[in-house]
Protein backbone atom coordinates (compact mmCIF):
# COMPACT_ATOMS: atom_id res chain seq x y z
CA UNK A 1 0.00 0.00 0.00
CA UNK A 2 1.68 3.33 -0.97
CA UNK A 3 1.76 6.55 1.25
CA UNK A 4 -1.11 8.68 0.47
CA UNK A 5 -5.10 8.07 -0.13
CA UNK A 6 -6.01 6.77 -3.50
CA UNK A 7 -5.28 9.68 -6.17
CA UNK A 8 -3.30 11.42 -3.40
CA UNK A 9 -0.38 9.40 -4.01
CA UNK A 10 2.80 11.33 -4.00
CA UNK A 11 3.96 11.27 -7.69
CA UNK A 12 7.91 12.17 -8.40
CA UNK A 13 7.59 14.30 -11.55
CA UNK A 14 11.11 15.40 -12.21
CA UNK A 15 14.58 15.86 -10.54
CA UNK A 16 17.36 18.08 -11.32
CA UNK A 17 20.47 19.15 -9.65
CA UNK A 18 23.91 21.57 -10.37
CA UNK A 19 27.15 20.25 -10.58
CA UNK A 20 28.62 19.02 -7.37
CA UNK A 21 32.18 21.07 -6.76
CA UNK A 22 34.45 20.39 -4.31
CA UNK A 23 34.37 22.93 -1.85
CA UNK A 24 36.81 26.06 -3.20
CA UNK A 25 36.70 25.44 -6.87
CA UNK A 26 34.49 26.22 -9.58
CA UNK A 27 31.57 27.14 -8.01
CA UNK A 28 32.94 29.08 -5.02
CA UNK A 29 31.82 32.49 -5.84
CA UNK A 30 28.25 31.23 -5.91
CA UNK A 31 25.86 30.66 -2.53
CA UNK A 32 23.52 28.25 -1.76
CA UNK A 33 20.77 30.85 -2.53
CA UNK A 34 22.52 31.16 -5.95
CA UNK A 35 22.50 26.77 -6.37
CA UNK A 36 19.30 26.64 -4.91
CA UNK A 37 17.94 29.60 -7.49
CA UNK A 38 19.83 27.64 -10.44
CA UNK A 39 18.53 23.94 -10.00
CA UNK A 40 14.49 25.65 -9.36
CA UNK A 41 14.89 26.98 -12.59
CA UNK A 42 15.93 24.57 -14.45
CA UNK A 43 13.41 22.21 -12.89
CA UNK A 44 10.80 24.45 -13.74
CA UNK A 45 11.88 25.19 -17.33
CA UNK A 46 12.56 21.73 -18.09
CA UNK A 47 9.37 20.37 -16.68
CA UNK A 48 7.48 23.75 -18.42
CA UNK A 49 5.72 24.37 -14.83
CA UNK A 50 3.24 27.15 -15.11
CA UNK A 51 4.59 28.71 -11.68
CA UNK A 52 1.36 30.12 -10.81
CA UNK A 53 0.48 26.11 -9.87
CA UNK A 54 2.96 25.86 -7.43
CA UNK A 55 2.10 25.60 -3.77
CA UNK A 56 5.25 25.95 -1.44
CA UNK A 57 8.80 25.42 -2.09
CA UNK A 58 10.65 23.50 0.78
CA UNK A 59 14.69 23.70 0.90
CA UNK A 60 16.82 22.03 3.53
CA UNK A 61 20.79 23.49 3.99
CA UNK A 62 23.12 22.40 6.82
CA UNK A 63 25.26 25.39 7.26
CA UNK A 64 22.78 28.08 6.36
CA UNK A 65 23.53 31.83 5.83
CA UNK A 66 23.79 34.35 8.93
CA UNK A 67 22.11 37.33 6.80
CA UNK A 68 19.41 34.78 4.65
CA UNK A 69 19.18 32.00 6.81
CA UNK A 70 15.40 31.16 5.35
CA UNK A 71 16.99 29.82 2.07
CA UNK A 72 13.85 28.68 0.74
CA UNK A 73 12.30 31.92 1.04
CA UNK A 74 15.01 33.88 -0.98
CA UNK A 75 15.31 30.47 -3.78
CA UNK A 76 11.57 30.83 -3.81
CA UNK A 77 11.41 34.77 -4.78
CA UNK A 78 12.57 33.38 -8.46
CA UNK A 79 10.97 35.80 -11.34
CA UNK A 80 8.80 32.53 -12.51
CA UNK A 81 7.21 31.60 -9.18
CA UNK A 82 4.77 34.27 -7.97
CA UNK A 83 5.42 35.92 -4.64
CA UNK A 84 2.89 33.87 -2.80
CA UNK A 85 4.60 30.85 -2.95
CA UNK A 86 4.92 30.04 0.97
CA UNK A 87 8.45 28.59 1.38
CA UNK A 88 10.35 27.70 4.59
CA UNK A 89 13.65 26.06 4.99
CA UNK A 90 14.48 22.80 6.91
CA UNK A 91 17.41 21.17 8.33
CA UNK A 92 18.49 17.73 9.28
CA UNK A 93 22.07 17.29 9.17
CA UNK A 94 22.72 15.54 5.61
CA UNK A 95 19.11 14.51 5.30
CA UNK A 96 17.96 18.30 5.11
CA UNK A 97 16.74 17.65 1.30
CA UNK A 98 15.22 14.38 2.46
CA UNK A 99 13.15 16.50 5.24
CA UNK A 100 11.91 18.65 2.55
CA UNK A 101 10.67 16.48 0.34
CA UNK A 102 8.90 14.35 3.01
CA UNK A 103 7.88 17.29 4.41
CA UNK A 104 6.64 17.44 0.73
CA UNK A 105 5.19 14.28 0.60
CA UNK A 106 3.25 15.48 3.99
CA UNK A 107 1.74 18.16 2.79
CA UNK A 108 0.68 16.46 -0.62
CA UNK A 109 -0.97 13.26 1.71
CA UNK A 110 -2.60 15.36 4.19
CA UNK A 111 -4.74 17.84 1.17
CA UNK A 112 -2.54 20.78 2.67
CA UNK A 113 -0.81 21.16 -1.06
CA UNK A 114 -0.56 19.57 -4.71
CA UNK A 115 2.44 20.85 -6.49
CA UNK A 116 5.72 21.33 -4.33
CA UNK A 117 9.35 21.95 -5.04
CA UNK A 118 11.82 20.36 -2.95
CA UNK A 119 15.80 19.89 -2.58
CA UNK A 120 18.21 21.71 -1.25
CA UNK A 121 21.69 23.19 -1.51
CA UNK A 122 24.94 23.87 0.25
CA UNK A 123 27.94 25.71 -0.20
CA UNK A 124 30.71 24.83 1.65
CA UNK A 125 32.93 27.28 0.25
CA UNK A 126 30.78 29.68 1.86
CA UNK A 127 30.83 28.66 5.30
CA UNK A 128 30.44 31.65 8.04
CA UNK A 129 33.35 32.87 9.68
CA UNK A 130 32.35 33.81 13.06
CA UNK A 131 34.24 36.31 16.03
CA UNK A 132 34.82 34.41 19.33
CA UNK A 133 32.61 35.35 22.25
CA UNK A 134 35.03 37.89 23.76
CA UNK A 135 35.81 39.94 20.75
CA UNK A 136 31.75 39.83 20.22
CA UNK A 137 31.34 41.23 23.20
CA UNK A 138 33.76 43.88 23.05
CA UNK A 139 32.73 44.55 19.30
CA UNK A 140 29.11 44.94 20.53
CA UNK A 141 30.31 47.39 24.02
CA UNK A 142 32.11 49.14 21.65
CA UNK A 143 29.16 49.95 19.76
CA UNK A 144 27.19 51.15 22.62
CA UNK A 145 29.80 53.02 24.18
CA UNK A 146 28.51 56.79 24.63
CA UNK A 147 32.31 58.41 24.02
CA UNK A 148 34.96 58.20 22.01
CA UNK A 149 37.53 57.62 24.70
CA UNK A 150 35.16 54.71 25.49
CA UNK A 151 35.58 53.09 22.30
CA UNK A 152 39.08 53.95 22.75
CA UNK A 153 39.57 52.34 25.61
CA UNK A 154 37.68 48.80 24.57
CA UNK A 155 39.36 49.01 21.31
CA UNK A 156 42.68 49.11 23.01
CA UNK A 157 41.20 45.83 25.25
CA UNK A 158 41.39 43.52 21.68
CA UNK A 159 44.31 41.42 21.87
CA UNK A 160 45.61 39.37 18.97
CA UNK A 161 44.10 36.29 20.06
CA UNK A 162 40.42 37.79 19.92
CA UNK A 163 41.17 38.11 15.82
CA UNK A 164 41.04 33.80 15.90
CA UNK A 165 37.64 32.99 14.21
CA UNK A 166 35.69 30.01 14.80
CA UNK A 167 34.70 28.34 11.46
CA UNK A 168 31.24 25.57 11.97
CA UNK A 169 33.09 22.27 12.78
CA UNK A 170 32.07 19.05 11.10
CA UNK A 171 32.01 17.52 14.53
CA UNK A 172 29.03 16.45 16.92
CA UNK A 173 28.38 19.18 19.46
CA UNK A 174 27.13 16.72 21.82
CA UNK A 175 30.28 14.90 21.69
CA UNK A 176 33.05 16.92 19.91
CA UNK A 177 33.70 13.94 17.62
CA UNK A 178 33.94 14.48 14.31
CA UNK A 179 32.20 12.46 11.36
CA UNK A 180 35.61 11.15 10.26
CA UNK A 181 36.38 10.41 13.61
CA UNK A 182 33.29 8.60 13.57
CA UNK A 183 33.78 6.85 10.27
CA UNK A 184 36.86 5.70 11.74
CA UNK A 185 35.40 4.28 15.08
CA UNK A 186 32.75 2.48 13.54
CA UNK A 187 35.25 0.69 10.46
CA UNK A 188 37.21 -0.26 13.79
CA UNK A 189 34.28 -2.02 15.84
CA UNK A 190 32.27 -3.91 12.27
CA UNK A 191 36.50 -4.53 11.35
CA UNK A 192 35.69 -2.91 8.04
CA UNK A 193 39.57 -2.82 6.42
CA UNK A 194 41.36 0.02 4.67
CA UNK A 195 41.46 -2.35 1.70
CA UNK A 196 37.30 -3.13 1.64
CA UNK A 197 36.98 0.90 1.86
CA UNK A 198 39.37 1.65 -0.85
CA UNK A 199 37.88 -0.87 -3.06
CA UNK A 200 34.49 0.74 -2.59
CA UNK A 201 35.55 4.26 -3.10
CA UNK A 202 37.04 2.93 -6.55
CA UNK A 203 33.96 1.44 -7.13
CA UNK A 204 32.25 4.71 -6.64
CA UNK A 205 34.67 6.79 -8.99
CA UNK A 206 34.63 4.01 -11.93
CA UNK A 207 30.84 4.09 -11.99
CA UNK A 208 30.29 7.63 -11.54
CA UNK A 209 32.57 8.19 -14.29
CA UNK A 210 30.64 5.44 -16.46
CA UNK A 211 27.21 7.52 -15.26
CA UNK A 212 28.96 10.94 -16.60
CA UNK A 213 30.30 9.78 -20.05
CA UNK A 214 27.72 7.72 -20.82
CA UNK A 215 25.15 10.74 -20.42
CA UNK A 216 22.87 9.38 -17.41
CA UNK A 217 24.33 11.48 -14.43
CA UNK A 218 25.21 14.68 -16.77
CA UNK A 219 21.23 14.44 -18.05
CA UNK A 220 20.29 15.28 -14.01
CA UNK A 221 22.42 18.46 -14.17
CA UNK A 222 21.48 21.90 -15.20
CA UNK A 223 24.47 23.76 -16.40
CA UNK A 224 25.69 26.48 -14.49
CA UNK A 225 27.52 29.92 -16.32
CA UNK A 226 29.90 30.78 -13.27
CA UNK A 227 31.28 34.39 -11.99
CA UNK A 228 32.24 36.67 -12.34
CA UNK A 229 32.69 36.72 -16.24
CA UNK A 230 29.87 34.07 -16.77
CA UNK A 231 31.76 32.55 -20.04
CA UNK A 232 32.63 29.34 -18.35
CA UNK A 233 30.17 26.72 -18.05
CA UNK A 234 29.81 24.02 -15.60
CA UNK A 235 28.05 20.58 -16.71
CA UNK A 236 29.73 18.21 -14.44
CA UNK A 237 30.88 17.17 -11.61
CA UNK A 238 34.42 17.81 -11.02
CA UNK A 239 35.21 15.02 -8.06
CA UNK A 240 35.03 12.04 -10.08
CA UNK A 241 38.08 10.30 -10.77
CA UNK A 242 38.46 8.51 -13.92
CA UNK A 243 42.08 7.46 -13.57
CA UNK A 244 41.84 6.95 -9.68
CA UNK A 245 43.50 3.56 -9.14
CA UNK A 246 43.82 1.19 -6.41
CA UNK A 247 47.17 1.33 -5.46
CA UNK A 248 46.50 5.84 -5.63
CA UNK A 249 43.81 5.11 -3.05
CA UNK A 250 45.82 2.69 -0.85
CA UNK A 251 48.65 5.53 -0.97
CA UNK A 252 47.13 8.07 0.93
CA UNK A 253 47.28 8.62 4.60
CA UNK A 254 45.10 8.01 7.16
CA UNK A 255 43.23 11.71 8.04
CA UNK A 256 41.06 11.41 11.42
CA UNK A 257 43.76 8.74 13.17
CA UNK A 258 46.96 9.03 11.43
CA UNK A 259 48.36 6.28 13.27
CA UNK A 260 46.11 3.62 13.15
CA UNK A 261 43.44 4.82 10.83
CA UNK A 262 41.96 3.89 7.65
CA UNK A 263 39.88 6.89 6.71
CA UNK A 264 41.27 8.28 3.84
CA UNK A 265 40.42 11.43 1.33
CA UNK A 266 40.28 8.92 -1.07
CA UNK A 267 37.38 6.87 0.67
CA UNK A 268 35.69 9.82 2.08
CA UNK A 269 32.87 12.46 0.47
CA UNK A 270 34.93 15.99 -0.43
CA UNK A 271 33.25 18.58 0.79
CA UNK A 272 31.07 19.78 -1.96
CA UNK A 273 29.18 22.68 -3.15
CA UNK A 274 25.95 22.26 -4.89
CA UNK A 275 22.53 22.19 -5.14
CA UNK A 276 18.89 20.02 -6.41
CA UNK A 277 15.43 20.18 -6.49
CA UNK A 278 12.66 17.53 -6.96
CA UNK A 279 8.97 18.40 -8.37
CA UNK A 280 6.19 16.85 -6.02
CA UNK A 281 2.40 16.82 -7.28
CA UNK A 282 -0.47 14.86 -5.74
CA UNK A 283 -1.65 12.14 -8.32
CA UNK A 284 -4.71 13.55 -9.10
CA UNK A 285 -2.91 17.44 -9.82
CA UNK A 286 -0.60 15.74 -11.86
CA UNK A 287 -3.31 14.12 -14.04
CA UNK A 288 -5.10 17.15 -14.38
CA UNK A 289 -2.10 19.48 -15.25
CA UNK A 290 -0.50 15.91 -17.80
CA UNK A 291 2.02 15.44 -16.47
CA UNK A 292 3.32 11.84 -16.30
CA UNK A 293 4.73 10.51 -12.79
CA UNK A 294 7.87 9.14 -12.77
CA UNK A 295 7.14 7.09 -9.93
CA UNK A 296 5.87 7.64 -6.30
CA UNK A 297 6.76 7.68 -3.03
CA UNK A 298 5.59 4.34 -1.35
CA UNK A 299 6.86 4.84 2.27
CA UNK A 300 9.45 6.39 4.41
CA UNK A 301 10.86 6.81 7.60
CA UNK A 302 13.99 8.00 10.33
CA UNK A 303 15.77 7.21 12.69
CA UNK A 304 17.91 8.29 15.62
CA UNK A 305 20.88 6.81 17.71
CA UNK A 306 23.01 8.21 20.26
CA UNK A 307 25.54 10.00 18.57
CA UNK A 308 28.16 8.77 21.02
CA UNK A 309 27.58 5.63 19.64
CA UNK A 310 27.92 4.69 16.18
CA UNK A 311 26.93 7.76 14.64
CA UNK A 312 25.88 6.48 10.89
CA UNK A 313 24.05 3.37 11.69
CA UNK A 314 20.77 5.53 11.21
CA UNK A 315 19.83 3.72 8.25
CA UNK A 316 19.74 0.42 9.75
CA UNK A 317 17.27 0.84 12.12
CA UNK A 318 15.58 3.42 9.62
CA UNK A 319 15.55 0.88 6.54
CA UNK A 320 13.30 -2.29 8.40
CA UNK A 321 10.72 0.62 9.51
CA UNK A 322 10.47 1.77 5.33
CA UNK A 323 10.35 -1.32 4.38
CA UNK A 324 7.64 -2.63 6.48
CA UNK A 325 5.46 1.06 5.86
CA UNK A 326 5.60 0.08 2.03
CA UNK A 327 4.53 -3.27 2.81
CA UNK A 328 7.80 -5.36 1.35
CA UNK A 329 11.22 -6.69 2.07
CA UNK A 330 14.27 -6.30 0.52
CA UNK A 331 14.47 -8.94 -1.73
CA UNK A 332 11.54 -6.75 -3.58
CA UNK A 333 13.73 -3.59 -4.21
CA UNK A 334 15.57 -3.53 -7.68
CA UNK A 335 17.58 -0.55 -6.91
CA UNK A 336 19.18 0.59 -3.58
CA UNK A 337 20.75 4.39 -3.56
CA UNK A 338 23.14 4.72 -0.30
CA UNK A 339 24.57 8.04 0.41
CA UNK A 340 28.03 7.59 0.81
CA UNK A 341 29.22 9.72 3.51
CA UNK A 342 32.58 7.41 3.97
CA UNK A 343 33.04 3.87 2.43
CA UNK A 344 33.60 3.22 6.01
CA UNK A 345 29.99 3.94 6.75
CA UNK A 346 28.46 2.42 3.67
CA UNK A 347 30.13 -1.09 4.40
CA UNK A 348 28.70 -0.67 8.40
CA UNK A 349 25.59 -0.13 7.18
CA UNK A 350 25.46 -2.67 4.92
CA UNK A 351 26.83 -5.35 7.94
CA UNK A 352 23.89 -3.64 10.14
CA UNK A 353 21.01 -4.65 7.53
CA UNK A 354 22.51 -8.57 8.13
CA UNK A 355 22.61 -8.47 11.47
CA UNK A 356 20.34 -9.87 13.55
CA UNK A 357 21.30 -7.69 16.65
CA UNK A 358 21.07 -4.30 15.00
CA UNK A 359 17.45 -5.53 13.46
CA UNK A 360 16.31 -6.48 17.52
CA UNK A 361 17.25 -3.08 18.21
CA UNK A 362 15.15 -1.89 15.31
CA UNK A 363 12.44 -3.89 16.92
CA UNK A 364 12.49 -7.17 14.44
CA UNK A 365 13.62 -10.45 14.85
CA UNK A 366 14.75 -10.87 11.39
CA UNK A 367 17.67 -8.77 9.63
CA UNK A 368 16.96 -6.78 6.42
CA UNK A 369 19.22 -8.76 4.51
CA UNK A 370 22.14 -8.72 2.45
CA UNK A 371 22.10 -6.08 -0.22
CA UNK A 372 22.83 -6.95 -3.69
CA UNK A 373 26.39 -5.30 -4.70
CA UNK A 374 25.18 -5.52 -8.68
CA UNK A 375 21.95 -3.29 -7.44
CA UNK A 376 23.73 -0.99 -5.40
CA UNK A 377 24.55 2.53 -6.17
CA UNK A 378 24.77 1.76 -9.88
CA UNK A 379 26.18 5.13 -10.75
CA UNK A 380 28.92 5.35 -7.85
CA UNK A 381 27.73 8.24 -4.75
CA UNK A 382 28.66 10.84 -2.59
CA UNK A 383 32.42 9.86 -2.39
CA UNK A 384 33.09 10.31 -6.24
CA UNK A 385 30.63 12.59 -7.31
CA UNK A 386 30.50 15.26 -3.78
CA UNK A 387 28.32 15.36 -0.87
CA UNK A 388 27.14 19.14 -0.60
CA UNK A 389 25.31 18.38 2.54
CA UNK A 390 21.73 19.68 2.22
CA UNK A 391 21.51 18.82 -1.15
CA UNK A 392 22.59 14.69 -1.75
CA UNK A 393 18.97 14.10 -0.75
CA UNK A 394 17.58 15.68 -3.59
CA UNK A 395 20.06 14.22 -6.00
CA UNK A 396 19.55 10.15 -4.68
CA UNK A 397 16.18 10.06 -5.11
CA UNK A 398 16.48 11.72 -8.80
CA UNK A 399 18.99 9.25 -9.47
CA UNK A 400 17.34 6.29 -7.94
CA UNK A 401 13.87 7.84 -10.05
CA UNK A 402 15.76 7.87 -13.40
CA UNK A 403 17.70 4.81 -13.12
CA UNK A 404 14.52 2.38 -11.59
CA UNK A 405 13.21 3.80 -15.18
CA UNK A 406 15.78 3.28 -17.11
CA UNK A 407 16.14 -0.69 -15.82
CA UNK A 408 12.17 -1.54 -15.58
CA UNK A 409 12.44 -2.34 -12.38
CA UNK A 410 9.48 -1.54 -9.59
CA UNK A 411 10.78 -1.02 -6.18
CA UNK A 412 13.89 1.48 -5.40
CA UNK A 413 15.30 2.23 -1.83
CA UNK A 414 17.20 5.09 -0.84
CA UNK A 415 19.22 5.35 2.72
CA UNK A 416 20.85 8.68 3.92
CA UNK A 417 22.92 8.71 6.96
CA UNK A 418 23.08 11.95 8.77
CA UNK A 419 24.89 13.73 12.03
CA UNK A 420 22.88 13.79 14.96
CA UNK A 421 23.28 10.07 14.67
CA UNK A 422 19.88 10.40 12.62
CA UNK A 423 19.04 7.80 9.55
CA UNK A 424 16.19 8.42 6.59
CA UNK A 425 14.94 5.74 4.35
CA UNK A 426 12.69 5.88 1.58
CA UNK A 427 11.03 3.34 -0.60
CA UNK A 428 9.44 4.56 -4.05
CA UNK A 429 7.47 2.70 -7.01
CA UNK A 430 7.98 3.18 -10.33
CA UNK A 431 4.77 4.44 -11.99
CA UNK A 432 2.76 2.10 -14.17
C1 LIG B 1 38.78 13.79 4.23
C2 LIG B 1 39.03 15.29 4.05
C3 LIG B 1 39.53 15.91 5.35
C4 LIG B 1 40.08 15.45 2.94
O1 LIG B 1 40.24 16.79 2.67
P1 LIG B 1 41.45 17.31 1.76
O2 LIG B 1 42.75 16.95 2.38
O3 LIG B 1 41.16 18.74 1.46
O4 LIG B 1 41.22 16.43 0.45
P2 LIG B 1 41.91 16.56 -0.95
O5 LIG B 1 40.86 16.47 -2.00
O6 LIG B 1 42.85 17.71 -1.01
O7 LIG B 1 42.74 15.22 -1.02
C5 LIG B 1 43.95 15.03 -0.31
C6 LIG B 1 44.93 14.33 -1.23
O8 LIG B 1 44.38 13.05 -1.56
C7 LIG B 1 44.36 12.90 -2.96
N1 LIG B 1 43.18 12.09 -3.31
C8 LIG B 1 41.91 12.25 -2.84
N2 LIG B 1 41.13 11.32 -3.41
C9 LIG B 1 41.89 10.57 -4.22
C10 LIG B 1 41.61 9.49 -5.08
N3 LIG B 1 40.38 8.95 -5.20
N4 LIG B 1 42.65 8.95 -5.78
C11 LIG B 1 43.87 9.48 -5.68
N5 LIG B 1 44.19 10.53 -4.89
C12 LIG B 1 43.20 11.06 -4.17
C13 LIG B 1 44.26 14.30 -3.50
O9 LIG B 1 44.73 14.39 -4.83
C14 LIG B 1 45.14 15.05 -2.56
O10 LIG B 1 46.48 14.86 -2.94
P3 LIG B 1 47.54 16.08 -2.86
O11 LIG B 1 47.62 16.40 -1.39
O12 LIG B 1 48.75 15.47 -3.44
O13 LIG B 1 46.94 17.19 -3.66
C15 LIG B 1 37.74 16.03 3.63
O14 LIG B 1 37.35 15.66 2.34
C16 LIG B 1 36.61 15.75 4.60
O15 LIG B 1 36.56 16.34 5.68
N6 LIG B 1 35.71 14.85 4.21
C17 LIG B 1 34.64 14.38 5.07
C18 LIG B 1 33.52 15.33 5.01
C19 LIG B 1 32.47 14.94 5.99
O16 LIG B 1 32.73 14.69 7.16
N7 LIG B 1 31.28 14.91 5.51
C20 LIG B 1 30.14 14.58 6.31
C21 LIG B 1 29.73 13.24 5.94
S1 LIG B 1 28.01 13.04 6.17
Amino acid sequence: MAFGTPGRRVAIIAGVRTPFAKAGTVLKDLSAIDLGKRCVAELIQRTELDGTQVDALIYGTVVPSVVAPNIAREVSLLPMLPKGVQAFSVSRACASANQAITDAADQIALGHAHVIIAGGAESLSNVPILHSRTMSEKLVAMSKAKTAGGRVRIASSIRPRDFIPITPAIAEPSTGESMGESAEKMAKINHIPREEQDQFALRSHRMANVGTEDGRLTAEIAPLYVPPNYETVVERDNGIRADTSLEQLAALRPVFDRKYGTVTAGNASPLTDGGSAVLLMSEERARTLGYRPLAYIRSYAYAALDPGEQLLMGPVLAAPVALQRAGLSLKDIDLVEMHEAFAAQVLCNLRGFESKEWAQRAGYSAPVGEVDRARLNVMGGSISIGHPFGATGGRILTTLTNELIRRGGQFGMLTVCAAGGMGHVMVIERAA
